[in-house]
């Protein structure tokens, strides 16, 4: 198994300030030991790019610590188990979890953050849904929707509509008779969201007068913001809120770049207080406090996805771990559409 024991991770050098670059994180050979007793051998298939891999670069007060320096990134990914002395992980068996950014995870109980799942065997559907839409980020957008207790009626908006969690968040939240106003970068964007994640309307926010297009997409206010951007998009949408809106605060992507050392982000928000004008409420959540739920969602999405009534989309890079860096990127300037992976091998 000569050059097969070889590793190639991405190792944390020093703390990003702005965009996360080649040189923030070095890419470093290694050499694989010998499995130990209880020790089993992951490589890496593919490797999912999230937004919150940039806040686990900082040094902030988050919900994991951040990625010490000279560690390998932490990332999520899905893998085949190749060598194993592990009764639970058989060679040959699908496994998914903290993978990291690497070709090959040592799967070590002491090792790992949070022990790997093996996925149970034939999949139904692509290795790759289970790292979206029924994976982490389809189970964000399903608990969002329900936290926020989207009905029959309300408008809610959704920004970074075409993301991940976004796109299957819209189409959530019209299974449940919502009218749903989408958020997206561009035309491209704006088109396929109304036509094949079937929002009733969608603002792009690249255009001057998204403002505008926003409050002629909203005539009678807001009654839910599933929450994705923040900054000056949740800003104008909290000036939006009907009385008893519910704002699920996911995410906030427009600020992770500026999350340096001590925590310095982009400034506040001007309607904050509408949430006390129109008692609203506003929840943050995450997905990985709801470990309990995640086979009722999986079993929802799957369902929806059997039936023909749910789309996802992926964008999948070519180019091996090398690119990781380099793809995390595209999340920042929304080059991806839908769940953004990066194929690491076959
Ligand atoms: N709370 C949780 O448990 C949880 C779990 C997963 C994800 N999240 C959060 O959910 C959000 C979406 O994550 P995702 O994985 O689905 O990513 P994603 O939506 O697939 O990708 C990020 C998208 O955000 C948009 N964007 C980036 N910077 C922006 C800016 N400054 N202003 C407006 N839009 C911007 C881009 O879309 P456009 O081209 O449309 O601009 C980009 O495609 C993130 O905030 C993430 O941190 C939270």
């Amino acid at each position: 198994m000569a050059g097969e024991r070889t590793n190639r991770a991405w190792r944390l050098r020093r703390r990003p300030e702005g965009a996360a670059t080649v040189g923030d994180l070095e890419l470093v050979e290694e050499e694989i030991a010998e499995l130990a007793e209880g020790q089993a051998l992951v490589k890496t298939k593919l490797l999912s790019l999230d937004p919150t891999n940039r806040i686990w670069m900082s040094d902030i007060r988050g919900y994991m610590p951040p990625v010490p320096l000279d560690a390998v990134m932490r990332g999520l990914g899905i893998g085949e188990v190749v060598e194993s002395r592990r009764d639970d992980m058989p060679v040959g068996a699908t496994a998914s979890g903290f993978l990291g950014w690497q070709e090959y995870c040592l799967a070590d109980d002491s090792l790992l953050e949070a022990p790997l799942t093996v996925l149970p065997g034939p999949l139904p559907g692509p290795e790759s849904a289970f790292l979206g839409a029924l994976g982490h980020t389809g189970v964000t957008a399903y608990i969002g929707i329900d936290l926020a207790e989207v009905a029959e009626g309300d408008t809610v908006v959704i920004s970074a509509a075409c993301g991940a969690v976004g796109s299957i968040a819209g189409q959530v939240a019209k299974q449940r008779g919502a009218r749903v106003v989408g958020i997206a970068g561009g035309p491209e964007k704006c088109e396929h969201a109304v036509s094949v994640l079937g929002y009733d309307a969608c603002v792009d926010h690249r255009s001057g007068d998204w403002r505008a297009q926003l409050d002629a997409a909203t005539p009678d206010g807001i009654d839910v913001d599933f929450e994705n951007v923040g900054g000056p998009i949740m800003d104008h949408i909290l000036g939006r809120l009907n009385i008893g809106a519910r704002v699920a605060l996911c995410g906030m992507i427009a600020e992770y770049n500026t999350y340096n050392e001590g925590g310095e982000h982009s400034g506040g928000l001007s309607n904050i207080g509408q949430l006390i004008m129109q008692r609203a409420t506003i929840k943050g959540f995450l997905v990985l406090d709801f470990g309990d739920r995640f086979p009722e969602a999986i079993e929802y999405l799957g369902g929806l996805l059997g039936e023909g009534k749910l789309h996802y989309d992926e964008t999948i890079v070519d180019g091996g771990i090398d690119v990781a860096v380099d793809t995390l990127a595209e999340l920042f300037d929304g080059r991806n559409m839908g769940k953004l992976l990066v194929r690491v091998s076959d």
